[in-house]
């Protein structure tokens, strides 16, 4: 008792400090925190929504009977046990056997029905694949695993049918190949169902081989390796309201890459794809089923916590040879390009510069007055005109155009350039962008300007001068008209963007907070499990009591502090 009084004593304190932590430090401390937890696992929890470490963090303190950021940051560093401890507190695994009814129920007749609607002859020999990501116990693996066999019963059909289920927490994933469940999932399978799929072994249902051996578990990051592919269902549900808004949007890019096109993405009940809508077309948003819409040239997306050399540098290799060795060949090969290539700029939809190669500084020549964004008018002036043609033709009509080689007078040479303009393949078709790389040729001479000059008659040259200069400025007078009508188009248009942008900003914040609610339940769900298995406990030991004082036979009173009798055998 006295024990028990000191650790409440402990508990109320560890509270009362973690209130009043100031929130500079404690975000300092929680980055020390997540960049050791990274360093031991090799999993980095940087982009997890910071609200639901911090609390996850804060029970760890509990639990260790720390009540600062720091102390708990210096135990982390010298424990590698409590790395493991706070990695598994991190993934909170609750799931259960077709979690939200009515969007399986959905499910059903608007995907699975429609995937297994295929003649026997018609079906590839793939068959029907499908990714649960995030699958904890693998409840929600074997329950898509149960709808689809059920339909391919229904129609007689037999092809083969594979489900990747993948998770970081390996010991939820040694469950779920186990396939062994507490009789509780009566709740939420029905009788026909556990007497079709599950063996019934007395204190446990098992789950049926034909089940077990359709899906196969791995241990799989869907931040840091690459997707499954060919799919015609990715089910993603309740991970992503942990990930900040950035690292959902990535995780979209990356699932629509994985699916066939016009095929399925399946999200828990808080979470959403219509921030995504060039890529996926909502199909029943209640049951948050979304198709994808057909996509331009596949690009595979960045990984989000995609090993480049910079974070191969403090991430441990964490068995996974089989996946980073290609990446890292990949980053290589971009470094490379990018080093050895010609010097190149990149545009958005608008000319406006967003990023410059490390050589191409020498192309850009500020005129006096006004700074400005536009590459076009950025380069130097010999260069201008061709850049504002070229870029229209990519931009406008995504044609590739190779410019006539201009002399460019630089510091102390004159030297020919001519420009490779190209439009960027985005995985998101709706994204305009084009690559400008400069070709440098030779120095010129200053014979080499008049190379030619004695094939025209003398008298000729003035006059086509004048005439290649009155069309150079026909040509920017009317491309200036053009600029000014776009530039009204533009401001109208950033308008009534700014005002689409405020709706959505509200909207979003009723999502995220929504979000949060859906991650405390699931808190909520693990600590009143935790509640349920100490409580089983107090009533083994209670009954233990019962038992030991009946039969010692010996009269025994129990008195509290003033000697009063509270109880007797
Ligand atoms: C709340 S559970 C959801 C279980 C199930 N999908 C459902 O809705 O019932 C979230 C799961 O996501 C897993 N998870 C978290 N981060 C992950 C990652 N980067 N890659 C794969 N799984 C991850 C956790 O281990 C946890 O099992």
């Amino acid at each position: 008792i006295t024990e028990m009084t000191e650790r409440l004593e402990e508990v109320a304190r560890s509270k009362d400090a973690v209130r009043s932590l100031d929130v500079d430090v404690a975000a300092n401390e929680l980055r020390r925190i997540i960049g050791f937890l990274r360093s031991r696992t090799g999993h980095d929890f940087s982009s997890y929504k910071r609200a639901t470490v911090m609390r996850r963090v804060i029970r760890r303190m509990q639990v260790c009977r720390l009540d600062s950021l720091t102390a708990y940051a210096e135990l982390l560093q010298e424990t590698p046990e409590e790395a493991k401890e706070l990695f598994s507190d991190l993934l909170i695994s609750v799931t259960s056997f077709f979690r939200d009814a009515r969007a399986f129920e959905a499910l059903k007749h608007q995907v699975i029905d429609c995937i297994m609607d295929v003649d026997q002859a018609d079906s590839t020999e793939e068959g029907v694949r499908a990714w649960v990501v995030g699958c904890a116990t693998g409840e929600e693996a074997y329950s898509l695993a149960m709808l689809l066999l059920e339909a391919a019963h229904e129609r007689n059909l037999q092809i083969p049918i594979q489900i990747f289920a993948t998770d970081l927490d390996e010991g939820a994933l040694a469950t779920a190949r186990e396939g062994r469940y507490p009789r509780s999932i009566e709740v939420n399978v029905s009788a026909e169902r556990l007497a079709r799929f599950f063996v019934d072994e007395g204190t446990h249902f098992r789950v049926r081989k034909e089940l077990r051996d359709m899906v196969v578990f791995a241990v799989h990051s869907v931040l840091k390796q690459p997707p499954f592919l060919r799919l015609d269902l990715v089910s993603c549900r309740n991970l992503l309201i942990y990930l900040e808004r950035s690292l959902q949007q990535q995780l979209y890019t990356l699932f629509h890459y994985g699916l066939k096109s016009g095929r399925f993405l399946f999200l828990g009940s808080a979470e959403t794809a219509d921030t995504s809508t060039e890529l996926f077309a909502p199909l029943d948003r209640e049951a948050r089923i979304y198709a994808t819409r057909p996509r331009g040239v596949p690009n595979l997306p960045l990984l989000p916590q995609y090993p480049t050399p910079e974070r191969l540098t403090h991430q441990r290799p964490t068995g996974t040879a089989a996946f980073d060795g290609p990446q890292v060949v990949v980053a290589q090969h971009a470094g490379a390009l990018e080093r050895s290539g010609p010097p190149s700029a990149l545009v958005d939809a608008g000319g406006t510069l967003l990023n410059l190669s490390p050589t191409a500084g020498r192309f850009i020549f500020h005129s006096a007055g006004p700074p400005s964004t536009q590459l076009a008018s950025m380069v130097r002036p010999e260069l201008r005109l061709d850049l504002k043609l070229a870029l229209a033709l990519a931009l406008d009509s995504r044609r590739t155009t190779l410019t006539h080689s201009v002399t460019v007078a630089f510091d102390n040479e004159r030297r020919r350039v001519s420009m490779h303009v190209a439009p960027v393949v985005t995985s998101a078709p709706s994204i305009r962008q084009a690559l400008v790389s400069f070709l440098d040729g030779d120095v010129v001479d200053d014979e080499d300007g008049i190379i030619g000059a004695e094939e025209l008659r003398p008298e000729e040259v003035p006059r086509l001068h004048a005439e290649l200069k009155a069309a150079q400025e026909a040509l920017v007078a009317s491309r200036s008209g053009h600029d000014a009508t776009i530039q009204d188009l533009r401001a109208t248009n950033e308008e009534l963007q700014s005002t689409n942008e405020e709706y959505r900003s509200t909207a979003e914040e009723l999502e995220t907070s929504r979000e949060e609610l859906q991650s405390i339940n699931e808190e909520l769900h693990t600590v009143n499990a935790e509640l349920k298995g100490k409580l089983e406990n107090l009533s083994v030991a209670h009954s233990d009591l019962q038992n030991l004082t009946a039969v010692m036979e010996i009269g025994t009173l129990f008195l509290d502090a003033e000697l009063r009798i509270k109880m007797f055998t």
